[in-house]
């Protein structure tokens, strides 16, 4: 089988006008865990959006394909069904279809009619990774993110996650608001994935995560490109030395600190 494979390229993205991806270019291949770290404001979230195919994201030139296919010929459906998974940095809520619904609905989206997943498999499958990832039984049963903690939703992002076994994920900020149990227990799940047969996107701001998930390859980026590529010994030294060094060494006046 061939490794899955997420290829872009010189890409440039705008948000209402305002140039945020400015030459974006990055190879993820199956068994593989890039790290993305950046300031604030330096479209990473961007990037996640765009590749996922939001709307308010306009793609004004470069390219991405996954697994070959042009993946802004795709529809938004079609990228997740071809088995894309994007893990927001700020999930939204739905009210009104319950947790295990919406999960058993995505898990059949990309099957053949005679292939549903059964409702007793399901149920195998959601209660074993709920297990892994210290989840308590009720929130199958809840609306899906409503009132959910910041930490929570986390945690039900890496749920999907584990239940969709997706080719390719990118997982934005999918740290933020974990305390270091959550942390390793989120990091737990994502290793169990960790084969040929799936790649993974890591976005953070932080270097903590990495201390339980080991990436193959960090990439810096700043002002809506990649700067400075390497290996975990930079998500290490950015934690001990910040960015302003990489600044430097670029020549980078000002990095424009917007929203997260
Ligand atoms: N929906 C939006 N409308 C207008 N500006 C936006 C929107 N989303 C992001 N931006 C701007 O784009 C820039 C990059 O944001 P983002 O991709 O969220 O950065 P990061 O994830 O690296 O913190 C910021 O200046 C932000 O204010
Ligand atoms: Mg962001």
């Amino acid at each position: 089988m061939t490794k899955p494979s997420l290829n872009v390229k010189d890409l440039h993205v705008s948000i209402e006008d305002k140039e945020i991806l400015k030459g974006f270019g990055i190879d993820v291949k199956g068994g593989e865990i890039h790290a993305i770290m950046g300031p604030n404001g330096t479209g990473k979230s961007t990037l996640a959006s765009a590749l996922m195919g939001h709307p308010n994201y306009e793609v004004t030139s470069g390219e991405a394909t996954f697994n070959g296919d042009d993946l802004f010929e795709m529809e938004v459906d079609e990228r997740a069904r071809a088995g894309l998974f994007l893990a927001m940095q700020y999930p939204s809520e739905v009210s009104g279809v319950t947790n295990a619904d919406f999960i058993r609905s995505a898990m059949n989206a990309d099957r053949e009619e005679g292939d549903q997943v059964s409702l007793m498999q399901f149920i195998r499958k959601i209660d074993e990774k709920m297990g892994t990832l210290e989840i308590d039984q009720s929130f199958q049963h809840r609306y899906l993110n409503e009132g959910f903690s910041g930490g929570e939703k986390k945690r039900n992002e890496i749920l999907q996650l584990l239940m969709l076994e997706p080719k390719m994920a990118i997982l934005d900020e999918i740290d933020s608001g974990l305390d270091i149990d959550a942390l390793k227990v989120v990091a737990k799940g994502i290793n169990q994935l960790r084969t040929d047969d799936f790649g993974c996107m890591i976005i953070t701001h932080y270097q903590r995560l990495l201390n339980y998930i080991e990436p193959d390859y960090v990439h810096v980026m700043m002002q809506g490109r990649i700067v400075k590529s390497g290996g975990p010994e930079l998500a290490q030294k950015l934690e001990e030395q910040g960015y302003d060094w990489i600044k430097e060494e670029l020549g980078i006046e000002d990095e424009t600190v917007g929203q997260e």
